[in-house]
């Protein structure tokens, strides 16, 4: 049973006991923030690997590792399990996570499709245990400085938007980026940061998707455009690339300014143009408290302790409303991996 959180800086049994699944790259800088974030424990961590484990541990000073990912879903002491696998994973151990009771914190994308999303949440609903997908984004203090922005009306009426997320990883067949076994490409990696931002900014699905790829030889999208139309025929225009850099910013464009958010997935700072091309410049920065993972722990650490199973912040539909505009996106641009068929 999780407790109310104990007072700040002290380590206490009220702690929420964190395991990990899979210590790769990412569950590097997860762990790093879970080292700051006051009411958390590092308890265990499960590899496929067990000397990784005991490494991982080490480096980051969790109490105990579990024999394998089964191990640490039926250890009674972890109270909360973050998934840090590839894409193509995060269905299964979410699900059996569930299945064990076991509240889950996985890595985006949550699965490879919105069918497969929903079989996720309805092991949520069933074993009443909470889950939510990792999209440290949603949790920058910059969004609610940004909605705040709009909704004073400094920028008028959104018109347009875009963001680009495009990074250059040298090509090699077994890169999970460029594997499609794993679910590699753009889109389900870097572009759903594109239309996450999208999603949280318009807070509505879009009427029109239209979307164009670059595939590569391994079969998975290089490079991804996708152009989402709204109700009120707003238009977003979201890029992303696994092999080639891009600006990595968001501008969103009102009837009166703008509002440009730099490298907009982990935004620390944006520059605010309340009167159109030619006005002020105004710039707002909030730095992250750690290294912005933060947010997203404490998150799960709040529901938790107030016995929820979804978070009102990031709920399950809009996860859903994600999956399926990049579903389509795929099906426009032909990709499909083997893991659905
Ligand atoms: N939120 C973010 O900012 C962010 C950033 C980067 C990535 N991600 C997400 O995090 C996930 C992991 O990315 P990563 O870059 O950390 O990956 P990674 O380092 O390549 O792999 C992470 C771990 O997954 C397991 N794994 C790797 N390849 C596997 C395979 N072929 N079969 C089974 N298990 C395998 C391994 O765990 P074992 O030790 O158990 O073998 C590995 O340590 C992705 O879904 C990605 O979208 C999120």
């Amino acid at each position: 049973m999780i407790q109310p959180q104990s007072a700040p800086n002290t380590k206490s049994t009220n702690d929420i006991n964190w395991g990990i699944i899979a210590p790769g790259k990412i569950a590097q800088k997860f762990a790093t923030a879970l080292q700051g974030v006051n009411g958390a424990a590092l308890y265990s961590v499960a590899s496929r690997d067990l000397s990784r484990a005991h490494a991982f541990a080490d480096q980051f000073g969790f109490e105990t590792v579990a024999a394998d990912y089964d191990a640490l879903i039926s250890d009674p002491k972890v109270d909360v399990i973050y998934i840090a696998s590839p894409h193509t994973f995060h269905t299964e151990q979410s699900i059996a996570c569930l299945a064990g009771a076991k509240p889950v914190l996985c890595e985006k994308p949550m699965s490879i499709n919105a069918k497969q999303a929903q079989s996720v949440f309805t092991a949520a609903k069933d074993n009443k245990t909470f889950y939510m997908e990792a999209v440290w984004t949603r949790f920058m203090p910059m969004l609610a400085k940004v909605r705040e922005i709009i909704d004073s009306g400094r920028i008028g009426e959104i018109q347009t938007a875009q963001a680009s997320f495009g990074i250059d990883v040298p090509f090699s067949p077994q890169h999970r980026l460029y594997e499609p076994k794993l679910a590699g490409g753009a889109l389900l990696d870097v572009g759903i940061y594109t239309i996450t931002f999208a999603q949280w900014l318009m807070q509505t699905p879009p009427e029109q998707i239209t979307a164009a790829a670059q595939l590569g030889t391994t079969g998975v999208d290089e490079r991804t455009a996708v152009i989402l139309r709204y109700p009120e025929g707003q238009l977003l225009t979201l890029n992303s690339a696994i092999n080639s850099k891009s600006n990595h910013e968001a501008w969103i464009f009102g009837s009166k300014g703008r509002i440009k958010m730099s490298a907009f997935w982990q935004c620390q700072e944006i520059a605010l143009y309340p009167d159109g091309a030619d006005g002020e410049q105004e710039i707002i920065k909030i730095p992250h408290r750690i290294n912005g993972y933060e947010g997203e722990i404490e998150e799960v650490n709040r529901c938790l302790r107030a016995g929820k199973i979804e978070s009102e912040i990031f709920p399950w539909s809009e996860s859903l409303t994600v999956m399926q505009i990049m579903d389509e996106a795929r099906r426009q641009i032909g990709l499909r991996y083997d893991c659905e068929d």
